[in-house]
């Protein structure tokens, strides 16, 4: 969908349908020129109470002439005490749903109108790239009945157009890379594999000036990655290890570490998951996949930072060869690992990545991964968890999470919980009992990070939604890019 930034006020543009801002219980001046201009119809509609202008609901009517606008679509904005940055970005996700329903592919907004002038162009521009993103790569019949946007036209009644246009740059960039990660962690796991996970990292690299490089299987032997060589070790396509690095601030300034757990697929392997469901599986890369939209964001951006993205990539597959429950294996910090389970393979792929980023000296580490199902029992679907050695990094990931829409919620991780996790013959196990599941995982992890700060989300219950938001179909949510680029815009 294109964007165009139109100097032209909402009742004079012509468009095939025009988006306004409702709140509930207030008129504004643009509410009280489009009532008049229709002859009193939208008072009527809220004293009816058809249209109330709470928080998920619109309203779509014709003008019949009355307006230069074909149509009018009402977005509820709720109370107007309580707007805020992703109360608009939801209006605006509703909004294209509405239209796309209408089949309306292109259409005008001035929702924006009705929010702080800094900040609601953007919300606006994210709403409604990010809602009107769809997943059909695969579809090849119906062609006629699909349906895609057009075109956007940003209303501006006067003001600065330039600093529009930068804004509108701004979301694009970001909603691109936000795309990205959905569409990594819909494609199948016969197309993203580790090897495609890499290939997309060095294609990232050659369009952003950053620097690629990918540890292939002898290399990881070299190294002594071996709890990422474990888990891969069963599948047909080898493991590896992708690191990617943006500089934006020079070459003196320590770097902030992003790892992502990047499992193309997690069958369990000889501790095979049931059959239900196992498709989902293929989305086990997604805190990878928020990875590499992070730093295709930040490089997009020009953010002044410098940045590493580590991803331990595999398959985790059952075969003659696969690992086993049992098996010992010594990760690359030298910590000896018995597996229990070789379903809980996300911990093993990140104790070893997470090892390796200390060699950048990184200010800070955040792990992003698909950990535990225990995750989403805990929390359902409407936050990831975080966990961390460092309360000012969860301080600031909790407020950008507020921030961007993207919540986060914190779970304790006291030594007392590292009992779960003690082997009788290694240093460690892989899996305890199902108590504190995400917990206990985190914990593992924390085993691993040294005194850097660190900071771990899981985001099991977040990646993929069954059910359609206004901001993101059902499927990939690609959470986590704008988690990270809110996060390290205010850092
Ligand atoms: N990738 C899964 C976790 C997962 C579950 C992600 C549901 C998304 C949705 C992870 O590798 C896993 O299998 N975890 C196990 C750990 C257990 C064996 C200790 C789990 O959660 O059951
Ligand atoms: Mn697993
Ligand atoms: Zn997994």
């Amino acid at each position: 969908m294109n964007i165009n930034v139109i100097t032209a006020s909402p009742l004079k543009h012509i468009s095939p349908a025009l988006v306004i801002g409702c709140f509930e219980n207030t008129r504004d001046d643009l509410f009280t020129a489009c009532d008049a201009a229709l002859d009193g119809c939208l008072g009527r509609l809220a004293d009816s109470r058809e249209f109330s202008g709470k928080v998920n609901t619109s309203h779509l009517i014709h003008t019949l002439g009355k307006m230069p606008a074909e149509r009018l679509l009402l977005v509820g904005l709720g109370k107007k005490s309580e707007l805020n940055g992703e109360r608009m970005r939801q209006a605006a996700g509703n909004a294209v749903q509405v239209l796309r329903t209408a089949r309306i592919p292109s259409f005008a907004t001035a929702l924006h109108m009705s929010g702080e002038p800094g900040t609601a162009l953007e919300a606006v521009c994210e709403g409604s790239l990010l809602g009107s993103y769809l997943f059909d790569m695969y579809k090849t019949k119906d062609r006629d009945e699909h349906f895609s946007f057009t075109a956007m036209s940003l209303l501006l009644p006067g003001g600065n157009r330039k600093e529009a246009v930068t804004s509108v740059e701004r979301s694009q960039t970001l909603c691109r890379a936000v795309q990205l990660a959905r569409d990594l962690v819909s494609q199948p796991g016969n197309v993203v594999t580790p090897a495609f996970l890499a290939d997309t990292a060095r294609e990232m690299a050659l369009r952003h000036a950053m620097e690629c490089r990918v540890y292939e299987y002898e290399e990881l032997v070299q190294l002594g990655l071996n709890a990422l060589i474990a888990v891969g070790k069963g599948a047909a396509e080898a493991p590896r290890l992708i690191v990617l690095e943006y500089r934006g601030a020079g070459d003196r300034s320590r770097p902030v570490a992003l790892v992502g757990k990047g499992i193309t697929f997690d069958s369990g392997g000889i501790s095979i998951k049931p059959g239900a469901g196992m498709e989902e599986m293929k989305t086990d890369m997604a805190g990878s996949a928020a990875v590499l939209g992070a730093m295709q964001a930040a490089a997009g951006l020009g953010l002044p930072i410098n940045l590493v993205g580590i991803i331990p990539t595999a398959e985790n597959m059952p075969d003659g060869k696969a690992y086993k429950p049992g098996d010992v294996v010594t990760s690359l910090c030298g910590t000896t690992i018995e597996i229990t389970n070789t379903d809980a393979e996300g911990r093993l792929i990140l104790c070893d990545a997470l090892h390796f980023a200390r060699r950048f000296k990184p200010v800070a580490m955040i792990d992003l991964a698909t950990l535990t199902g225990a995750c989403v029992v805990a929390l359902g679907h409407e936050a990831s968890g975080l966990m961390g050695n460092n309360q000012r990094l969860l301080n600031s990931l909790k407020q950008a999470g507020e921030r961007c829409g993207e919540r986060v919620w914190e779970l304790p991780l006291w030594d007392s919980y590292g009992e779960a996790m003690k082997s009788d013959i290694a240093d460690l196990k892989n899996a305890g009992s199902r108590d504190g599941g995400s917990i206990t995982a985190g914990w593992f992890l924390k085993q691993f990070v040294g005194t850097t700060p660190w900071a771990h989300l899981d985001i099991a219950g977040t990646a993929w939604r069954d059910k359609a938001l206004p901001c993101s179909p059902k499927g990939a949510t690609g959470i986590g890019v704008r988690l990270l680029i809110e996060y390290l815009r205010c850092r």
